[in-house]
């Protein structure tokens, strides 16, 4: 962990400890998390591209060197576009090998990491954006922890600030009632293959990946997410007092229709007055 790391006082193992115990007080959802990422933090930017169109996205909606909060950091891939940018960028994570992955691609600490749990998130301070881009909002294995996680959300964000939120449409996942299964090619070093099944009932869903990589025996982990309906992200923004101002299915502002898990929801918000 790089010593720029912000100390925010949270518990800084929010989720499986050594022996594989969740720690106290820890929600269900972010101990498979951060497991799941910790496993799959080698291989993430072998499997997806950097994402530097949320970075152009932000630059139409924000001033100039605006301060962005990006929730579930990860490996970089949507905060180091916002750096090159010339945004104030810090990035909260819970899975340590993900900032270690950060902290090898950023040598000179444009990122400020932060490493804790998103869901009871307080830095003090306001963001002029609150990012939180591919799916990290699903990450939640409940409602109550979704809940928490807005009021983090809403808690560090400017009061004339705006509050990005991307997830997948959820329509095709919904009625799918068997398990989907994809083939991911990770570079040149094999591929990852992903299960997922679907409870629609409590709209959990179980996401198994399993590593074929460097030649070396195959690696399995698993985790479980709650994938959320574009009018239930509005339910949980008016819970914590924010308002849609724009929802579209892509970052040039594309209409969002629903109904086509293909496309994701970019919904952006701001606090209410
Ligand atoms: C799908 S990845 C996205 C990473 C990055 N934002 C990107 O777009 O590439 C979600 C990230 O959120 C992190 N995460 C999930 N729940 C979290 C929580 N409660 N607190 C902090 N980080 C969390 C995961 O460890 C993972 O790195």
């Amino acid at each position: 962990m790089s010593e720029t790391t912000t100390d925010t006082g949270l518990d800084l193992d929010p989720g499986l400890g050594e022996a594989g115990v969740l720690g106290e007080g820890s929600g269900l959802g972010t101990a498979l998390t951060t497991a799941y990422s910790d496993a799959l933090a080698d291989v993430y930017d072998d499997i997806y591209p950097a994402a530097p169109e949320i970075a152009e996205y932000l630059s139409t909606l924000t001033k100039p060197g605006a301060s962005v909060l990006e929730l579930g950091v990860g490996t970089g891939r949507v905060a180091l576009p916002l750096a090159d940018q010339g945004f104030e960028v810090h990035g909260v994570e819970t899975s340590a090998a993900m900032l270690a992955r950060l902290a090898e691609k950023d040598p000179e600490g444009r990122i400020t990491p932060v490493h804790g749990d998103l869901v009871q998130l307080d830095l003090g301070r306001t963001f002029d954006v609150v990012l939180a881009p591919f799916n990290v909002m699903c990450c939640a294995m409940t409602v109550d922890e979704q809940i928490a996680m807005i009021h983090a959300i809403a808690r560090n964000t400017a009061p004339d600030g705006h509050v990005v939120i991307e997830t997948f449409d959820p329509s095709d996942h919904h009625v799918q009632r068997k398990a989907d299964v994809t083939t991911r090619p990770a570079g040149g070093r094999g591929v990852v293959i992903e299960s997922l099944e679907v409870l629609p009932a409590s709209q959990n869903m179980l996401l198994n990946s399993t590593l074929f990589l460097d030649g070396a025996a195959p690696k399995s982990s698993s985790t479980v997410m709650r994938y959320l309906w574009p009018s239930e992200i509005d339910l949980l923004a008016a819970i914590a007092r924010l308002e849609l101002v724009g929802r579209y299915s892509g970052w040039q502002e594309q209409p969002f229709d629903g109904g086509d898990s293909r496309k994701m929801c970019v919904s952006v918000f701001r606090p209410l007055a």
